[in-house]
């Protein structure tokens, strides 16, 4: 059998209601990820995000960049409250501001987004929550889905990690495809952590492979 390593010590990064990281703590309880959220970090002192970190005793923290003097202030108080925390990978679920670069860089091949379409399609900067499936409606798709992504310094184009797609019914709204798409999202997020977790994702060039397990 394959020991099992401690669980990958994850930090989260959102802007919202938090769904994602509620389907993410599900799934570390009952056993299906083997991580633990060391930190959640928010720009908004309102999201549902911190919340529920403090509900549950998470570290939680608001920090945004108008409280700083600087870039490089913020940057650095981030960076500060990631290696107190000892964060593995960073995952952005639903974070609405840019990361500094200088923390993408050092958590190269380390950091993680969540968009709600197949990217390379229906991504970018503008493209976010509700515009992005009026986008995919409007184009006359007839699937879209979920990517979850390695982030880079631009928006969205990282490589992919892991995708699934979703159908696109005659009769859908923004909404409706919405909630579609967000349970694949719930779905797709915890096993891509999961892939982090047992030292299962390489990368060869621009691509992510995902190692056999054991
Ligand atoms: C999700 O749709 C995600 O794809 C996008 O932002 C939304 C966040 O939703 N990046 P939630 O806050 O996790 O519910």
């Amino acid at each position: 059998m394959t020991k099992q390593r401690e669980p990958l010590r994850i930090a989260v990064f959102a802007s919202g209601r938090g769904s994602n990281f509620e389907a993410i703590l599900k799934n570390i309880k009952n056993g299906t990820v083997n991580a633990k959220v060391v930190a959640v970090i928010s720009n908004k002192s309102s999201a549902g995000v911190l919340e529920t970190a403090r509900k549950e005793n998470i570290p939680s923290f608001h920090l945004s960049d108008v409280h700083f003097n600087s870039l490089e202030e913020y940057t650095e108080r981030l960076l500060q409250v990631l290696a107190e925390a000892k964060t593995e990978l960073v995952v952005l679920a639903g974070y609405m501001k840019m990361v500094p670069p200088a923390i993408v860089r050092h958590y190269k091949y380390r950091m993680l987004n969540i968009h709600p379409a197949l990217l390379p399609s229906f991504g970018g900067k503008g493209l976010y929550g509700h515009f992005v499936h009026e986008a995919v409606l409007e184009y006359g798709c007839k699937v879209s889905g979920v990517t979850v992504h390695m982030v880079d310094e631009e928006y969205d184009t990282g490589p992919p990690v892991m995708q699934k797609c979703v159908p696109v019914m005659e009769y859908d709204t923004p909404d409706t495809l919405a909630a579609r798409v967000l349970v694949a999202e719930h779905e797709i997020y915890s096993t891509a952590i999961q892939l982090f977790a047992q030292d299962r994702i390489e990368i060869k060039g621009r691509k992510v492979v995902i190692k056999k397990w054991p």
